[in-house]
């Protein structure tokens, strides 16, 4: 997004309308060109009333993400090591690998307010409308791998979990590898994406999107799966998107440093505790074959364990799905 339709934006409130002259001075552009940022503030979904002689106001309160204030709420959080805000980009966790080229140190995070190109798991779209939503990606670089990779982003899924639940939402659960779901429709999502190329074998970018207000999202279409928001859950549309990026971070870092001291084992009763699919039959599709079994939760490297043809086999994640299987009886995850 360009700087003067943030300016115009941070200038604007709900409760007072604020002249397009007086910004045409303040930018030192013309009162046509406010006009065309008030357009595309319009086109990224942010609602603007106009009044002839009046000027421009807010529909609704708009909270930016604020740098300062989320850097201050991570001090004594020394994982996280520097956090950095963008108005728009095409996805966070493809600017993060582009940092790690150019020696970006662990612990950067980046939020975007918007993602033109956010990503999902197994090549889907994340849809990432402006300023409604967390779209975040944390660099992490690790120089022991004694516990592994594989179970991190479960590790994290649990993370983002009980961070929720900090903010008073309950009821979340996960389905294996890392969906957050309730009562069968997404919240929030996790993408790990790692490689041995850009910084060696011990560097991953962890990227999180929670769905935090979806209201007035139109194009729903877009999402190939039932998706909830945390102001539905919560009943409460002030949830404040700097408090939860903090506790989100502060949760991370924690996780992290339990990660790299006792990889997984013990989670594996939370996991077990928030595992929706737990002694469910389920179907687990990969390229070319499927798989039916009862799962029976995960082992200490992230598998997933199924119970098939009287044997438990151990799942590793990556370009697998997993769902219920049609006789289940149960709401499709
Ligand atoms: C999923 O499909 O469940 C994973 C979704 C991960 C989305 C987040 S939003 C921030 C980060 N940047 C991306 O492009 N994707 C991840």
């Amino acid at each position: 997004m360009h700087d003067v339709a943030l300016y115009i934006l941070k200038q604007l409130s709900v409760d007072r309308f604020y002249s397009g002259s007086q910004l045409a001075r303040e930018l030192d552009v013309s009162r046509t060109a406010i006009w065309k940022h008030i357009q595309m503030l319009g086109v990224y979904g942010v609602d603007i009333y106009s009044l002839p002689g009046k000027g421009y106001r807010l529909a609704e309160p708009v909270e930016l993400l604020d740098q300062k204030r989320i850097f201050k709420g991570l001090q004594g959080f020394h994982l996280i090591s520097s956090v950095e805000v963008l108005s728009s980009i095409d996805s966070t966790n493809r600017y993060l690998w582009q940092q790690a080229h150019n020696g970006e140190p662990s612990g950067s995070v980046v939020f975007s307010e918007f993602q033109s190109a956010g990503r999902g798991r197994r090549g889907r779209q994340w849809v990432s409308p402006f300023a409604k939503n967390i779209y975040c990606s944390l660099l992490w670089r690790y120089d022991d791998t004694h516990n592994g990779i594989g179970g991190l982003s479960l590790a994290i899924g649990i993370a983002v979990v009980n961070t929720l639940e900090e903010m008073g939402i309950s009821g979340i659960g996960l389905k294996w590898p890392n969906d957050l779901l309730f009562g069968g429709k997404k919240v929030a999502g996790i993408l790990l994406e790692m490689s041995g190329d850009p910084c060696g074998s011990g560097c991953v970018v962890i990227g999180i999107g929670i769905n935090v207000d979806m209201k007035g999202f139109s194009d729903s279409s877009a999402i190939t799966q039932p998706w909830t928001d945390l102001v539905e859950l919560k009943c409460d549309s002030d949830i404040s998107r700097n408090e939860l990026s903090i506790l989100l971070l502060r949760s991370i870092n924690q996780a992290l440093l339990n990660y790299k001291q006792n990889g997984l084992t013990q989670l594996i009763p939370r996991w077990n505790e928030l595992d929706v699919m737990f002694g469910k039959e389920v179907v687990i599709q990969g390229v070319s074959n499927t798989l039916k079994g009862v799962a029976r939760g995960i082992d200490e490297s992230g598998a997933l364990l199924l119970l098939s043809s009287g044997e438990i086999r151990r799942i590793h994640s990556g370009e697998v799905s997993l769902r219920l299987a049609e006789n289940s009886g149960d709401l499709c995850c």
